[in-house]
C-alpha cells in the first residue's frame, strides 16, 4: 500500500488503534456519469492512497486501454463497478466504498442518479449525514439536481455540499460559480437543509478537491476534502431523547435481566430515569453492560445491554426511552413513503410494517397526494409506482412507538413488506401521529357471535366464491343459499353486480379500486359472521393478498375459500353479459382474464372444476362439504 504502509509494517496495533479511534463519516454522492461523478469517487480514493499497488499498475494499464483521458489515468477506472456500469456507461445498483485520511473513515454510498433509480438513491442515502450533490459547471442546475436534493432532503441529509464540477471547462469563472450557487440556494430554501456549502471543483485536475487550486484564488471556502473531514455531525444525534428498541431481552440467569439493543437516539447512564410506551411504566437504569465491562455512559450508535432497577415487563419490539421526552405512541400517523417496488401501492390492501424490532399490520388509509420528483408539485394519485413519492396517511392494526423522522431518523422510519412475497415494496418517513383514532374505543357487547350463531342452529362462517366473470359464482353460490334456506339455514349473500350499485358504487375495475372493493365486503363479510349468519360472497376477488386479508379478519375455520375454476376458454364462449366481447375489441379496460390478472388460490378450501361439474352439482358439493366441517349439523333449535 502506498500510504500509511510504514505504520501498518513497523507498529499494527497502533494502526488499529488511530483507525478505531477515528471518527466516521457517512455521505452519498449524487449526480450521473456526465457530471463526473465516478472521476470524483476515484480521486477521494486515489488521494486517500488506500490503494493497493497492484491495483495501480492496473488502473494505469486499464486507463491506456479504455480510459476516456487519452491514455492519462482514468479515476472513473478505479471503482469495482459492476460489469453492466462499464458497458451501460451508468451504475445500476447502490456501492458503498470506504476509505480513511488521517483524520476520519469515510463510507460513500455511489448510487446512480436516473430516475429509474429513486429508490437506490434513497437507499443509499438513508444513513447517510452529508450528500455531496454534483453539478456541471457549463450545465448549472438541472432537473436531476432538483430530484437530488429534494430525495436527500426527504430521507433527512440536513448537510449539502453542492460540488461544481469541471470548473476547468469553463475557465474557472467566477460568476458561473456564483450564478449557480445563488440558483441552488435560492431553489433549496424549502428543503430545510441546515448547511449549504458550493465549492467549485474539477474531478479530474484534482482542483480544490485536496488541495486549494491556484485557479481559484477568488474562492476562500474550503476544499472538498477539508469539508468531509471537519463537519459536525455524530454529536447531532447524541443530543437528542434517549431511544433504545429492544432487540431482546437477556436473560442466562435468574439473577441477570438486561435489554439489548443499539441505541438509536440520545444518550443514556446509570441513573436515568426510562420509560416504556407500550405499558407507560418507568424505572431507572441500573447497569449498562457490554463486552468490555460496564459504561457510564452509551451513546446513539452504541450496541448495549441495560438492567433496571425495577422488575418489569419488556420484550423484543418495546423501545426504552426518556421519560421526559417520549415517542409517540399511536396507530395512526402520517409519512412520506418512496415506492420501491413493479407492483404498485395499493391502498386499502394490507402490507407488514416493520420498524426496526416492531413489526406490525398497515394499510394506506389515505393517499393524499404524490410529489413529482423533477418539479416538486403535487398531484391527486390512486396509486404510487415504482419510484414515486407519495404523502399518506398509515392505520396500523396496533399501536406502536415512533417518533417523526426529523426529530429522529432511527425511530421515525419504516419499511412495508409485501405479506405474500415478503418483498420489501416501500420505505417511509413519519411525519407526525394522527389523533383521530385514538377516541373511538371498541365496544363491548354482551351476546356474542357464538350465541348468535347457535340460536340459528349453525355455525357462522363465510363462504366465499373467487372465480373469473362468468364462471359461476353468483349462480352457484345462489343454489347454495337455497339449499341452506330449505335445511332452515339462516344465510345472506353478498354479490359483485349487486353490491356494486350500492355500497361500491364508487369503485371502479383498477386494482386499487378491487382491493377497495375486496376491502369492504371483506369488513362487511366480518360483520354478517357476526350476526351468527353463514355468508356467501360472490366477488371475482382477484388477487391472493385481500383473499388473505379477508381471511385474516375472521377467526380460524370462519373463512371458506371456494374456487370456481372455470376455464378462460369456457367462459368467454359463455360471456353471459357481452363483456368479453367488449374486452377483446378494446372497449372494456382492465377486464379480468384478458387485460387484468386473476391469482387463481393456491390451496382452496373447496375447488370446483367449472369445465366438468354443472351448477346444481357444484352447489350439492359445496353443501357436503359443509355437513363435513360440522357447520351445519349445530344443534337443532325448536321451531
Ligand atoms: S372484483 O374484481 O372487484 O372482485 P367484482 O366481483 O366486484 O370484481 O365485479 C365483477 C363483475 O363486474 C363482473 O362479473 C362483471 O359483470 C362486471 N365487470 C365490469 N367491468 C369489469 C372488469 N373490467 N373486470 C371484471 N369485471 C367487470
Amino acid at each position: 500500500m502506498a500510504h500509511q504502509s510504514d505504520l501498518i509494517a513497523d507498529d499494527i496495533l497502533a494502526y488499529l488503534n488511530a483507525q478505531e479511534n477515528k471518527s466516521l463519516l457517512r455521505f452519498i454522492t449524487c449526480g450521473s456519469v456526465d457530471d463526473g461523478k465516478s472521476t470524483l469517487i476515484g480521486r477521494l480514493l486515489w488521494d486517500s492512497k488506500l490503494i493497493f499497488e497492484d491495483q495501480l499498475a492496473a488502473l494505469e494499464a486499464d486507463s491506456k486501454k479504455v480510459g476516456t483521458q487519452g491514455g492519462e489515468i482514468d479515476y472513473a477506472l478505479l471503482l469495482d463497478g459492476l460489469q453492466a456500469e462499464r458497458e451501460q456507461g451508468i451504475t445500476i445498483d447502490v456501492a458503498y466504498r470506504f476509505f480513511s485520511t488521517d483524520k476520519r473513515k469515510f463510507i460513500v454510498a455511489d448510487t446512480p442518479g436516473h430516475e429509474q433509480y429513486t429508490r437506490n438513491m434513497a437507499t443509499g442515502a438513508s444513513n447517510a449525514d452529508v450528500a455531496v450533490i454534483l453539478v456541471d459547471g457549463r450545465k448549472g442546475i438541472l432537473t436531476q439536481t432538483k430530484r437530488h436534493s429534494y430525495i436527500v432532503s426527504l430521507v433527512g441529509i440536513r448537510k449539502i455540499v453542492v460540488a461544481v464540477n469541471k470548473m476547468d471547462l469553463v475557465d474557472y469563472a467566477e460568476d458561473t460559480f456564483r450564478n449557480i450557487e445563488e440558483a441552488y440556494r435560492e431553489f433549496a430554501k424549502d428543503l430545510g437543509f441546515e448547511d449549504i456549502a458550493c465549492i467549485p471543483i474539477s474531478a479530474l485536475n484534482g482542483d480544490n478537491i485536496i488541495d486549494r487550486s491556484p485557479q481559484t484564488d477568488w474562492y476562500d471556502g474550503p476544499t472538498l476534502m477539508h469539508y468531509l473531514e471537519t463537519v459536525q455531525v455524530a454529536s447531532d444525534l447524541k443530543e437528542k431523547p434517549f431511544r433504545l428498541p429492544v432487540q431482546w431481552v437477556n436473560r442466562p440467569n435468574l439473577d441477570f435481566r438486561g435489554f439489548s439493543g443499539t441505541i438509536e437516539a440520545g444518550s443514556v447512564k446509570p441513573g436515568d430515569e426510562i420509560a416504556i410506551p407500550a405499558s407507560g411504566q418507568t424505572s431507572i437504569v441500573d447497569r449498562i453492560v457490554t463486552l468490555d465491562g460496564d459504561l457510564e455512559e452509551a451513546i446513539a450508535g452504541q450496541a448495549v445491554t441495560i438492567t433496571l432497577k425495577d422488575e418489569i415487563d419488556i420484550s423484543r419490539g418495546d423501545m426504552l426511552v426518556d421519560v421526559k421526552s417520549r415517542p409517540d405512541y399511536a396507530d395512526q400517523f402520517e409519512a412520506k413513503i418512496i415506492w420501491m417496488h413493479d407492483d404498485a401501492l395499493l391502498p386499502g390492501r394490507s402490507y407488514l410494517i416493520k420498524f426496526g424490532t416492531q413489526t406490525a399490520g398497515a394499510q394506506i388509509s389515505e393517499l393524499k397526494h404524490k410529489v413529482n420528483v423533477n418539479t416538486l408539485e403535487e398531484a391527486a394519485a390512486k396509486t404510487l409506482e415504482l419510484n414515486e413519492v407519495g404523502i399518506c396517511n398509515v392505520a396500523l392494526d396496533r399501536n406502536v412507538a415512533f417518533d417523526s423522522y426529523v426529530d429522529s431518523r432511527g425511530t421515525g422510519r419504516f419499511i412495508l413488506i409485501d405479506r405474500y412475497t415478503n418483498a420489501t415494496v416501500g420505505v417511509g418517513m413519519i411525519d407526525h401521529a394522527l389523533r383521530r383514532a385514538s377516541n373511538v374505543h371498541w365496544q363491548a357487547l354482551d351476546i356474542s357471535k357464538k350465541e348468535r350463531a347457535e340460536r340459528k342452529g349453525q355455525r357462522s362462517c363465510v363462504l366465499w366464491f373467487t372465480g373469473l366473470s362468468g364462471s359461476g359464482k353468483s349462480t352457484i353460490a345462489n343454489l347454495v343459499e337455497k339449499k341452506l334456506h330449505s335445511l332452515h339455514k339462516h344465510t345472506y349473500a353478498l354479490d359483485g353486480d349487486n353490491i356494486r350499485h350500492g355500497l361500491n358504487k364508487d369503485l371502479g375495475f383498477s386494482d386499487a379500486d378491487r382491493v377497495e372493493n375486496i376491502r369492504r365486503i371483506g369488513e362487511t363479510a366480518k360483520l354478517f359472521v357476526d350476526a351468527g349468519l353463514i355468508t356467501l360472497t360472490s366477488f371475482i376477488s382477484p388477487f391472493r393478498s385481500e383473499r388473505k386479508m379477508a381471511r385474516d379478519l375472521l377467526e380460524e375455520g370462519e373463512f371458506i375459500e371456494i374456487f370456481v375454476d372455470t376455464p378462460l376458454e369456457i367462459c368467454e364462449e359463455r360471456d353471459v353479459k357481452g363483456l368479453y366481447a367488449k374486452a377483446r375489441a378494446g372497449d372494456l379496460p382492465n377486464f379480468t382474464g384478458i387485460s387484468s390478472p386473476y391469482e387463481a388460490p393456491e390451496d382452496p378450501d373447496i375447488h370446483l372444476d367449472g369445465s366438468k361439474l354443472n351448477a346444481e352439482e357444484a352447489a350439492e358439493v359445496v353443501v357436503q362439504k359443509l355437513e363435513e366441517l360440522g357447520i351445519l349439523d349445530v344443534w337443532f333449535p325448536e321451531i
